[in-house]
């Protein structure tokens, strides 16, 4: 079934999406330095652009950085004078990524952290910074961490995105031992204590198999 997924992706992918020089040689330079093929997809991708169209996103927070393909995916669909702040814990990683955003054109409006995504976070908070958008990418430890840092980095209005809620039906594992695991299940127990977000999940399937992602809208 999962090949299905994949077909039925690379035909909406046809079908829907142009060419993509762009995203295409990061997505090649990120296999070819050995990345984990972590990144969101195409669609995945084409899905963010259209989410910060959407709410007119000019401040962009991205909490894991991988390769760059969706922080160069989000880049592209802000207005001049956008910008997007990424954070890569993996020094080795950050050299590609950063690497794949020069080579793209985006350096200057893309922002590479390399260390803890909670330094930055903590740093972000301290200075006052607000965000249109989040999107939280990193290890799925710390999910509820970067949740609760989103929330204070963001004012009404804001969205916030996290990947990889479903972990292959992994998350109704209530004895997981699995530590992304439990730190999903962590960060949707908090979640279900918020008032002041609207939220939802997506469950997907695709070439990256099965997993969702949570939708969470700021209001107040
Ligand atoms: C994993 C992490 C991701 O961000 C992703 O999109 C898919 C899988 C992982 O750690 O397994
Ligand atoms: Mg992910």
């Amino acid at each position: 079934m999962s090949d299905a997924y994949t077909e039925i992706d690379a035909y909406f992918e046809r079908n829907f999406l142009r060419t993509d020089e762009v995203l295409e040689k990061i997505s090649t330079s990120s296999a070819d330095s050995g990345l984990v093929p972590h990144a969101v997809t195409r669609l995945q991708a084409a899905f963010l652009a259209l989410l910060l169209k959407m709410i007119g996103a000019r401040r962009v927070l991205e909490i894991g950085c991988l390769g760059g393909y969706s922080a160069v995916a989000m880049a592209r669909a802000l207005p001049p004078g956008g910008t997007v702040l990424t954070t890569e814990i993996d020094a080795r990683t950050a050299q590609i990524a950063q690497a794949n955003i020069e080579a793209a054109g985006y350096a200057d409006r893309i922002t590479l952290e390399v260390g803890p995504a909670m330094a930055t976070l903590e740093r972000e908070i301290a200075k006052h910074s607000v965000f249109d958008f989040v999107f939280i990418d990193a290890d799925k430890t710390n999910h509820k961490n970067y949740l609760a840092g989103a929330l204070k980095l963001t004012r009404p209005g804001s969205l916030i995105v996290a990947d990889n809620i479903v972990r292959g039906g992994g998350v109704l594992e209530t004895q997981s031992e699995d530590n992304s695991i439990k730190g999903v299940r962590e960060m949707i127990a908090y979640a279900s204590t918020l008032k002041t977000v609207e939220m939802t999940a997506l469950q997907t399937v695709g070439e990256k198999g099965y997993d969702g992602m949570a939708l969470f809208r700021v209001t107040e």
